[in-house]
């Protein structure tokens, strides 16, 4: 979807179906309930070391991805941008494999009772010492579901605002500021080895500025609900 600088100030509710079933554990309550839940039974050991060895590999031809323009951008589709700095690559056959296959479809789709969902983005991330990347909304691209994992133990936790997830884009623009880090966000730590799902088009969430040592990496695969 072309992005465009109008502003917008109606976000169209996304509401999951109340005729599907519900994940027997429970975790679809959760995601309905806090905007997040863990995508459990996706990878084996093997499937994650390969994803992690390849997220190693494809670092040295990762782009820079940087935007040093200052404030929020609020766009048609409901993203809100903002400044970032780091280095991303869309990955090879291990993560395609893992976006486009059907675990970590059925998983998503279990966990947020949306049986529409299909695939729209994936990628690695890469953060040097200081990199970061500021409060945002996620592109329509990810209205279904962000599924983030943590492929190095130096990856800090991202900061979020559930509070905010069924705020308009006005409203969010207004609460936060010019923080580009929310002073009042909460801490959600992405454990390694695991694949956290969240509301990343609806809930502002940020990367704060990277502290630790060498380059931490970070996976994302987005889904969208047709
Ligand atoms: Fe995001």
């Amino acid at each position: 979807m072309r992005k465009t600088a109008v502003l917008d100030t109606v976000r169209p509710p996304i509401e999951a179906p109340t005729t599907e079933p519900t994940s027997p554990d429970g975790r679809t309550e959760q995601w309905r309930r806090t905007g997040a839940a863990p995508l459990s039974g996706v990878i084996d050991d093997a499937g994650w070391d390969a994803l992690v060895r390849e997220a190693v590999s494809c670092e040295p031809a990762a782009a820079d991805r940087i935007n040093d323009c200052p404030g929020l951008m609020a766009y048609r589709d409901g993203s809100i941008t903002s400044p970032q700095r780091c280095r991303a690559h869309r990955g090879g056959s291990a993560l395609r494999a893992l976006a486009i296959g059907p675990a970590l479809l059925e998983a998503a789709r279990a966990v947020t009772g949306q049986c529409t969902l299909v695939p729209a983005r994936y990628g690695f991330k890469y953060y040097r010492p200081g990199d970061f990347m500021a409060v945002h909304r996620d592109s329509v691209k990810c209205a279904g579901i962000t599924v983030s994992f943590a492929l190095t133990e130096n990856l800090g936790p991202m900061g979020w605002l559930p509070q905010l997830r069924d705020a308009s884009n006005d409203a969010v623009l207004a609460h936060i500021g010019a923080e580009p880090f929310p002073s009042d966000g909460e801490e959600f730590p992405l454990t390694d080895g695991m694949f956290h799902g969240f509301d990343g088009y609806n809930i502002p969430h940020w990367r704060p500025p990277h502290a630790g040592d060498g380059v931490a990496i970070l996976g994302t695969v987005c889904f969208f609900a047709l």
